[in-house]
């Protein structure tokens, strides 16, 4: 396994933030160099390079013209090399990808170099690093494609708020894998139900109910760090558990059609009934929440990774009028509407077309806020699920509690955090 120094939380930022301004001090290039000019390549960099990496760096490749990969960082030297060997096989953009050995860069910091070599940077690691790194290509005067979610606690969501307003001052892209805000039946839906097709909106539901996930397996060499970083999914430091890491696509939703605004307070429950064993780390295999938005509407929200059940990955909008359910995209009541689904486009390619004409047109657009609150949305949720208490929005954003360890060295003992238990947990 590939070394590199020890850093603790506060070197690593403090040394993450010095590297972007050293870089944006000396950057050769300015952020909107790009506008108009189809000749002067966009110099990707990917950081993180598993299976979401991959695709999205091969869909960016895909976004435009000239359009070159030129470096890739990752954790593993295994994945970095495996993913680079997978990109240089796609047909089409195979070409494009001229990352050298020397451009392919192992470690924890390793993102600092990819930085040092791009204009846009992918962001595809596990959730928990995605706050630090946001923090340094903003700093850095990076275009951004941003996996979701971007922040796993209280810190990291306010890390990103400040990452936000920054890319807006300096003109920055930033583009966000929320998916479905790319996606054609979801944007026409969204314009009706803002244009007031369902009346108001009194209330609103969302699931990601699913069966159970990857695991690798523990061997012998693995660190306790290792490990967890290979099995991000199971640590909350790591992926914010399961509610953050996959069910924030669908509270995006919600928080988009009820305005683009977010919950103000929220009670849940939760727990882990199935996958009980130590190799799953501590999250919860299941959460239900009611969410609290402004003017009384309420959502309810679950989401489960429990095999043999009833699956079910959709959002649905209640209002006076008429309802909305994102199977087939149909508004039932006094305006009745629907489309197939088989016209759908295909959002992960749409992400890339959009970021790249923003760039070559000099037109910014800034995902950063929206996932970013979508984020905490389900962060307050776990929150609340993990301790039993009602959580209020400001409690979720100003809270105290950062969940990544205090000191990050491949060799550092890591002890698994104990299963939440509603109650008894507390959460500053
Ligand atoms: N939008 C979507 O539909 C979608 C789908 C899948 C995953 N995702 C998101 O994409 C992200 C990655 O998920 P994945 O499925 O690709 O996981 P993965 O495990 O396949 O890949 C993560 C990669 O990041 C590397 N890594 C870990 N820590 C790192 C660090 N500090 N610096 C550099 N590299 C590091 C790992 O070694 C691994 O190669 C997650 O945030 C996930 O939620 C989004």
């Amino acid at each position: 396994m590939t070394q590199d120094k020890a850093t603790s939380r506060r070197d690593f930022l403090k040394s993450s933030a010095l590297a972007g301004g050293v870089l944006a001090a000396n950057m050769s290039m300015l952020a909107n160099v790009h506008a108009q000019d189809n000749e002067n390549p966009i110099r990707v960099g990917l950081i993180g390079c598993g299976g979401r990496g991959t695709g999205a760096a091969e869909q960016c490749l895909r976004g435009g013209r000239n359009v070159r990969l030129v470096a890739m960082g990752d954790a593993f030297r295994d994945r970095a090399e495996s993913a680079r060997t997978r990109l240089r096989q796609v047909e089409g953009v195979g070409d494009n990808v001229q990352v050298t050995d020397d451009n392919l860069f192992i470690g924890l910091n390793a993102y600092q170099d990819v930085l040092r070599n791009c204009d846009l940077a992918i962001l595809a690691t596990p959730p928990g690093f995605r706050p630090t790194h946001l923090r340094a290509a903003v700093a850095a005067r990076k275009h951004i494609f941003t996996e979701k979610p971007v922040a796993v606690d209280g810190p990291g969501f306010r890390i990103c708020m400040a990452a936000f307003e920054e890319a807006n001052r300096n003109r920055l892209s930033i583009v966000a894998g929320t998916q479905r805000r790319y996606q054609t039946g979801y944007i026409e839906s969204m314009q009706r139900i803002h244009n007031g097709d369902l009346g108001t909106i009194t209330s609103a539901r969302c699931y990601w109910n699913q069966g159970a996930l990857w695991h690798r397996a523990r061997t012998e060499s693995m660190t306790d760090l290792e490990w967890q970083i290979r099995n991000w999914l199971y640590f909350t430091w790591l992926s914010g558990d399961h509610i953050c890491e996959q069910h924030v696509h669908n509270l995006d939703v919600m928080n988009w059609a009820l305005g683009n605004s977010h919950p103000t307070r929220c009670v849940g429950l939760g727990g882990r009934q199935v996958r009980t064993q130590p190799h799953f780390g501590h999250i919860f295999d299941h959460f239900a929440v009611d969410y609290e938005y402004p003017n009384g509407v309420r959502v309810m929200s679950m989401c489960r990774q429990i095999a043999n059940c009833t699956d079910n990955i959709s959002e649905a909008v209640t209002g006076t009028r008429g309802n909305w359910t994102s199977h087939e995209y149909r508004i039932t009541g006094e305006r009745e509407w629907s489309f197939p689904r088989r016209q759908d486009n295909n959002p992960y390619q749409q992400e890339h077309v959009a970021l790249i004409e923003s760039i070559r047109n000099n037109r910014p657009i800034n995902d950063l806020k929206n996932v970013a609150e979508s984020s905490l949305t389900a962060v307050m949720g776990r929150m609340a699920c993990y301790t039993g208490q009602a959580v209020t929005w400001e409690q979720a954003m100003n809270s105290q509690q950062n969940t990544m360890p205090e000191r990050l060295s491949w060799d550092m003992e890591l002890p698994v955090p104990p299963v939440a238990v509603p109650g008894t947990t507390r959460i500053s």
